[in-house]
């Protein structure tokens, strides 16, 4: 299965089945959908049902000062589909894409249940964790290092 840039709508059912647990009425659009370079990735299934998806937007963290930064929202996979590397084939590829917009370091507010997740590719879960949504939370930092010369 292959990553492809989407819309954002095609986002939503499963950023309400995974992330708002289907609740009816959930909010499933984020203000950050809004950015003109927000972007969108998700992998389909044989009927174009996106079973993974992610989202990611320009936007300063107080954790890395200075750095051009871009943040993650939405991730999420089909929990029929999970464990089975499909979340690490998207987390690749969106790091891969904000790295080609300029991106020095990528940072999201990780729930605590996937933390392991950005761990073992190689992310640092940075400071004191938080609620969001009544979920717990840490934030997650990828730093992307400055190639030579920049
Ligand atoms: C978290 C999530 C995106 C991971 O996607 P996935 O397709 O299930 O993960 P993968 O199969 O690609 O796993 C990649 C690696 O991370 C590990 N991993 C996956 N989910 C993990 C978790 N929740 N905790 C610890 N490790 C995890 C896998 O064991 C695998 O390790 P390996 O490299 O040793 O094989 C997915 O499970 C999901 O949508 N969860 C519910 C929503 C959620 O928590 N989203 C993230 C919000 S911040």
């Amino acid at each position: 299965m292959e990553v492809e840039e989407v819309g954002v709508e095609a986002t939503f059912a499963l950023r309400a089945k995974v992330l708002r647990a289907g609740v009816e009425g959930s909010d499933v659009r984020f203000p950050s959908d809004e950015h003109p370079q927000a972007l969108h990735l998700a992998v389909s299934d044989e009927h174009g049902r996106a079973v993974a998806v992610v989202s990611a937007v320009p936007a300063p963290t107080e954790r890395r000062p200075g750095r051009s930064a871009w943040r993650l929202r939405g991730m999420a996979v089909e929990p029929a589909l999970q464990g089975r590397g499909l979340g690490a084939e998207l987390l690749d590829a969106v790091v891969e894409r904000c790295r080609g917009e300029g991106a020095e370091v990528i940072w999201a507010d990780g729930r605590d249940s996937a933390l392991g997740f950005y761990r073992r590719r190689g992310w640092a879960v940075e400071g004191e964790g938080y609620d969001k949504i009544g979920i717990p939370h840490h934030t997650v930092v990828l730093d992307l290092g400055v190639e030579p010369g920049r």
